[in-house]
């Protein structure tokens, strides 16, 4: 999705605007831009493609101005070129406007500016309509920039960001935000707004959150925030504690592959934030009382992505040690379907950037019904943990690469915490099998460690493997949910098709397309599944699959019907799901890399979907 960075202070804008620009370049671009402000007015460069195409297209000419905003653009309205990529200027070109969402009614508005202003358009964007529209309040109020943004988007309808400079305020940016991702940083004598904090990290650590219908004023001196009435707000500054390093590569190819293996870091950081020393979970700051949990007559969790696929493992563990009837839905279905949600309803969102739209929509939906709201977020401050009555963090630390790897394990180890403290308070687990749970997660790190000290092995099977056109994931109980996950970690990096199925239901249809040499990922460590799955192995064996199966170390019977057999540590069958993932992860990504994929940046893909 798109990116807006703004810098005023006393530095030269560009290089710094660029900086940040590069950390939001994981969210999905196809075009990039920037506005500086000097003292011959507003200067526009944009330009088709990478940063790196703007970066060659300005070489040389000395773009000087110390306040700025740049932007990233993935293209809704409007095909990706020079003339569409952001900033858009007003008809005088005294404005200029980066904005990242989507103004829903910009073809009324629009049509209203040329009939009674007699403005002309260059492009099909929306984008554009702000800009002439603040153009035109702007000289209609005499020239005051923040008179014209408030009136601007009282007009506006949709979800957007917005940041906006002009030639005649100097040392100014003013930026708007509803429904879409907006911060403001705070240093000595600088300010910036941006979308993401990874933006920033290189020149500040000191962060304010903007709300929604809120309006901030950066100066080099201060941050003014207002609310939708023009009332000044206070708004605390926070400390983000992710260094820059925790946003760059450190020696990695790709973020992707340095995310996977910050698994056991993520993973500990996320049990240690939740396990006291005397083995039981603290929800701190997580208002959910014994009496609260006994009144839910179900729980509902909504997600996209990846995200589900986590939260179909907390289908599994909460209905199973909590004994609550568990309901899941992918947010962009269950916002639409007029849901059986109610004040009964214990209602979990769960998303990486917390700035998923179609979650955000769903969680709003469950909140009109009365649902007590708990997400599960890894973006302190984003917008669902914003809208929840308690958030639990993971504590991933940044992902860049649009293919989750760590935000899901750690979304896995929220499930199980979530469902041992539920079950405990509804009494229907032994302390004996709480405290077996909690100390299996807690050798997890580890046990991380020892998967993926077999990347070799997998990197060797992704070389024979790479240039199929088709393959299967399966898998029963909890594997069927991680099947899932493997497919899409695959499809979406890779582009070759999968496809996951639970096991039992081949037979009834999908067996169909098994042929002799059909790749056929078989995840079997669920030792009360086992003889179902081995049949399940069996069968596709029998129409001459090459199954590549996954199961827990000392399995070896499955070797005897499986083409290769790739082991995760031995654990209960609980847990499985953040080990069996890991080779998975691994086999995208080596498949990905060795087709020469652009991996941090699969072609279509967003990181964070803030559109519909
Ligand atoms: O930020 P979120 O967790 O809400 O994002 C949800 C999905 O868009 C995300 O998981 C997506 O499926 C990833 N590309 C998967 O790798």
């Amino acid at each position: 999705m798109c990116g807006i960075v703004g810098y005023t202070g006393s530095e030269q804008a560009k290089g710094i605007i660029l900086d940040g620009l590069k950390k939001l370049e994981y969210r999905g671009y196809d075009s990039a831009g920037i506005a500086l402000q000097n003292k011959e007015g507003i200067l526009v460069r944009k330009k088709q493609g990478k940063i790196a195409d703007l970066e060659a297209f300005i070489k040389g000419e000395r773009l000087v101005g110390t306040t700025g905003i740049g932007h990233t653009r993935w293209a809704t309205h409007g095909v990706p070129s020079d003339l569409n990529a952001h900033p858009h200027t007003s008809s005088d070109g005294e404005i200029a406007v980066v904005h990242n969402g989507i103004v829903e009614n910009y073809v009324e508005l629009r049509n209203r500016l040329i009939e009674k202003n007699n403005i002309k358009f260059d492009t099909e964007t929306d984008t554009e309509v702000i800009a002439k529209l603040i153009g035109v309040l702007h000289r209609q109020n005499g020239g005051n920039l923040e008179d014209a943004v408030y009136d601007a988007v009282k007009e506006m309808s949709g979800a957007y960001a917005i940041g906006v400079v002009s030639s005649n305020e100097k040392d100014k940016i003013v930026a708007y935000r509803k429904d879409a991702p907006l911060i403001a940083g705070v240093g000595n004598g600088c300010k910036f707004i941006a979308s993401d904090i990874p933006a920033l990290l290189k020149y500040v650590n000191d962060i304010c959150l903007i709300e929604n219908d809120e309006m901030v004023v950066c100066t080099p001196d201060e941050v003014k925030i207002y609310d939708s009435s023009r009332r000044p707000v206070k708004r605390d500054i926070m400390k983000v504690n992710w260094s820059i390093e925790d946003a760059e590569k450190g020696g990695y190819e790709h973020f992707m592959l340095k995310e996977i293996y910050e698994q056991p870091k993520a993973v500990e950081e996320t049990l240690l934030r939740r396990i006291g020393d005397d083995g039981k979970i603290k929800l701190d700051g997580i208002s959910l009382t014994a009496e609260d949990v006994k009144n839910f007559s179900k729980v509902y969790i909504v997600a996209c992505g990846t995200a589900y696929h986590a939260g179909m493992l907390g289908k599994y563990v909460i209905e199973k040690m909590a004994r609550i009837p568990v309901e899941i839905d992918v947010a962009s279905e269950f916002r639409y379907r007029n849901p059986v949600v109610d004040e009964k309803t214990l209602f979990i969102a769960i998303s990486q950037s917390g700035e998923t739209l179609d979650t955000l929509a769903a969680l709003r939906e469950a909140k009109r019904c009365g649902a007590r709201i708990l997400s599960i977020c890894n973006v302190v401050g984003s917008s669902v943990a914003r809208e929840s009555d308690d958030v639990f963090y993971t504590w991933a630390g940044p992902e860049i690469a649009v293919a989750s790897t760590k935000a899901y394990t750690t979304q896995l180890v929220c499930m199980y915490l979530i469902g041992l403290y539920l079950a405990d308070l509804m009494g229907t687990i032994s302390k004996e099998y709480y405290d077996g749970i909690v100390r299996e997660l807690m050798v997890m790190p580890a046990k991380i460690t020892e998967a993926l000290k077999r990347s070799n092995e997998i990197e060797e099977l992704a070389k024979h493997l790479y240039n199929r056109t088709q393959v299967f994931f399966i898998g029963r109980g909890v594997d069927s949910a991680v099947a899932l996950e493997g497919s899409l970690k695959l499809k979406e990096i890779s582009y070759i098709n999968s496809f996951a199925i639970a096991a039992g239901e081949l037979k009834h249809g999908t067996i169909a397309l098994m042929e002799p040499e059909t790749i056929v990922i078989a995840i079997a460590t669920q030792d009360y599944l086992f003889d179902k799955m081995y049949s399940n192995i069996v069968e596709v064996k029998a129409r001459m699959a090459h199954v590549v199966s996954i199961a827990k170390e000392g399995n070896t019977k499955i070797e005897k019907e499986s083409t290769e057999t790739i082991y995760i540590p031995d654990c209960a069958d609980e847990v499985t799901p953040i080990l069996s993932v890991v080779p998975l992860q691994l086999f995208a990504y080596y498949v990905a890399k060795i087709k020469g994929e652009d991996i941090d940046k699969p072609r279509n893909l967003a990181k964070s979907v803030t559109v519909e």
